[in-house]
């Protein structure tokens, strides 16, 4: 009898279009399903995206759209996206679905039920980022948000309040009792810890916010976003609705059949760990059986995401190379559980020494050898299984990696058989004795053994890379598994025909790569939201391997700057007492400006293609007052204006109220 395995992923916010972070979550419970569904377990995989609260309304004020057409957006970029990565899900839930709602107010209305609900007055240091409060132990120096890096707010609310204290024993037991609930090991240490320093009511409706679910009972009250967004691993299965047999089924009441597992940045492991079975348990629910944490993907040293302005964009690194070498890269360069860092370098580099070389190469060569060998078929499979013994031993420990989500040494064990494969095949040399006919079950038999043992790493590699592997597979004569049991030893026909294929992973040039300033595998993620989009797309996309500027500074220190490196760039306000243009440039205007000195100075701007001569005159500008003087087309220019910029658009800045030419701006 099969038993059930319900898989997660959070439900990502909509303040951005997704990045690598993102579809790494996605693309690790991918291969959890996929290897479970080779298991011959039911599997139900579930994914969507965290639509309410306040970064998104935020997000949408700034697009001059509703919360609803941004989430909507912001969504529409999902599907393509998952369909290109390979994504199986079964279900994509979104939080403004009604079907979401009816399930975060039937667990209120339980959560309430049960006594666990008061209205209370709170107040601490908020991220807005987070939506969540943080003691002054946790905060960084400065008051600064450990995940995002940006300073929290202090304030104070009435609200709603879940008695999370009252829950504080149940949890501890329930880390204690089971070794799953909480992964890796020093994770489930780190939460319990939390928990065992005390816990603290939590607020769970927030007023003045609209964007979210009503509370029941309490007009004026939003349910609070990690509340509304954690309860959809439950909703989508149709808790609280009439038909709710997915739920029957995958949160079963009262046994310990089947698992759920929610897979989740460490970053958010506090909010699966602990709020979400305390609901869980005041609701009088099944808890998850293991809550799963995995590190972050870092450029540079800090995490990527939106607010670092340092994403990678997957539909670009998908383009480029092909959905399966990035899932592979994102599953063997991570060291599940740990931080890795991303770039072009590692990820090129990893392609052409794993994929290219020796997994395509030794493809390639068995191939040609047996092709000419034997007809353009496969070997016969005569005599000894030379290489069962190391392929029943990668397997196993394939397995038993795949079942401790160590995915980068499940890879490794496959590497190893495929290295295993490749030695005996050199040390064998059947090239040389292919001409003689007494050599012909020789020739057979190591061929055939490392066809065999190729055939079972590409097998072992359906659930990371099901295209290539399949396209393998094919080469191989051989059928995509169906069950874990097609790993085992001596499935390679006799006299199969080979087809002749183009080459799996072509080499990438790596240095031609890099050097190619119009590749735009690293930069920013498209933002397709909103009315800045044509002028976002026109921005050109940063060379490949430049880092983000003014990211980082020389020795890998962050790029912060001090209040007295700011100051060493002196800004004033200038008067524009005329302006003219250049004579054979069509960007730049010549100002002569008031910057409160004794004389006029001139500045060389380059703002011709969005404002004429005669519009800039009289109006305030800022300057950099103490820039090296430049020539311009021939004008010394003193200085430069400020101006935002946005692709080839250019808005001068000025002080919203007049004040006196030469006033310094800081
Ligand atoms: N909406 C919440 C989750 C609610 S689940 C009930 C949220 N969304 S998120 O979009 O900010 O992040 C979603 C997931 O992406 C998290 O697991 C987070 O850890 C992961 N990642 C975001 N950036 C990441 C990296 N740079 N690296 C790896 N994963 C990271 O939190």
């Amino acid at each position: 009898m099969s038993s059930q395995y319900y898989v997660t992923t959070p439900i990502y916010y909509v303040n951005g279009p997704p990045h690598i972070g993102h579809i790494y979550t996605t693309v690790v419970v991918d291969v959890m399903a996929r290897y479970r569904r080779l298991a011959g377990e039911e599997v139900y995989f579930l994914t969507g995206t965290d639509e309410h609260g306040q970064n998104i309304e935020r997000a949408a004020r700034e697009h001059g759209i509703s919360p609803q057409e941004h989430a909507d957006q912001i969504v529409a970029a999902y599907p393509p996206l998952y369909e290109s990565l390979h994504v199986t899900h079964d279900d994509f839930i979104r939080t403004t679905e009604a079907r979401h709602a009816v399930g975060v107010e039937a667990i209120i209305a339980r959560i309430a039920a049960a006594g666990d609900l008061y209205v209370g007055s709170h107040d601490g240091w908020y991220c807005a980022s987070c939506e969540a409060y943080y003691t002054e132990k946790e905060l960084a120096p400065g008051n600064v948000c450990p995940t995002h890096e940006t300073p929290t707010e202090w304030r104070s609310e009435e609200n709603l309040f879940f008695r999370l204290s009252k829950y504080q024993d149940a949890l501890l037991r329930w880390y204690d009792e089971s070794e799953a609930a909480v992964r890796p090991e020093s994770r489930r240490n780190e939460v319990r810890s939390f928990v065992e320093a005390g816990l603290r009511d939590l607020s769970v409706s927030r007023q003045g916010l609209t964007w979210g679910i009503p509370f029941p009972d309490h007009p004026g009250h939003t349910v609070y976003v990690w509340l509304d967004a954690l309860t959809n691993y439950i909703s989508a299965l149709g808790f609280g609705h009439p038909s709710h047999e997915l739920y029957d089924r995958f949160w079963p009441d009262g046994s310990s059949e089947g698992r759920r597992i929610h897979v989740v940045g460490k970053d958010i492991l506090r909010f699966h760990a602990i709020y979400w079975p305390a609901f869980l348990m005041s609701a009088g629910l099944p808890l998850p059986t293991t809550v799963v944490a995995h590190g972050w993907w870092l450029r540079d040293q800090r995490k990527v995401s939106k607010s670092s302005g340092n994403v990678v964009d997957p539909g670009e690194l998908i383009e480029h190379f092909g959905a399966d070498p990035l899932r592979y890269f994102l599953l063997r360069e991570m060291v599940f559980g740990q931080d890795a860092s991303f770039s072009d370098e590692a990820f090129i580099d990893r392609y052409n020494s794993d994929l290219a070389n020796d997994l395509g190469n030794t493809v390639s060569r068995v191939l040609t050898l047996s092709r000419r060998a034997f007809d353009g078929c496969t070997p016969p499979s005569v005599g000894s299984p030379a290489l069962e013994a190391a392929a029943t031993q990668a397997v196993a420990s394939y397995r038993k990696c795949m079942d401790d989500l160590a995915f980068h040494r499940a890879l490794e064990a496959l590497w190893r058989l495929l290295s295993q494969a490749n030695q005996f095949l050199v040390a064998r040399e059947p090239w040389k004795k292919m001409k003689d006919p007494s050599a012909r079950g020789e020739v057979a038999e190591t061929l055939w053994n490392v066809i065999e043992a190729t055939r079972i790493v590409a097998g072992g590699l359906v659930p990371f890379m099901p295209e290539k592997a399949e396209s393998v597979l094919t080469a191989l004569a051989s059928s995509v598994p169906t069950s874990l049991d097609d790993l085992s030893w001596g499935g390679t026909a006799t006299g199969a025909p080979l087809p002749e294929t183009s080459p799996l992973f072509p080499r990438i040039d790596k240095a031609a790569y890099l050097a190619d300033a119009e590749q735009p595998v690293i930069g920013e993620a498209k933002d397709t939201t909103g009315p800045s989009d044509s002028a976002k797309k026109e921005t050109k996309p940063k060379k490949a391997k430049q880092k983000d500027s003014g990211e980082k500074k020389a020795g890998g220190e962050s790029s912060v700057i001090d209040i007295d490196q700011f100051f060493e760039t002196e800004l004033r306000v200038a008067n524009v007492l005329e302006a003219e243009a250049i004579p054979k440039s069509n960007k730049l205007l010549k100002l002569t400006v008031d910057a409160g000195e004794e004389s006029p100075r001139t500045v060389v701007a380059g703002v011709a293609k969005q404002y004429q001569p005669e519009e800039l005159v009289g109006k305030q500008v800022v300057i950099v007052f103490n820039l090296k003087p430049a020539k311009l087309m021939g004008v010394e220019s003193n200085g430069m204006v400020l101006a935002a910029s946005e692709g080839d658009g250019a808005v001068l800045v000025r002080p919203i109220e007049p004040v006196k030419p030469g006033t310094r701006v800081r």
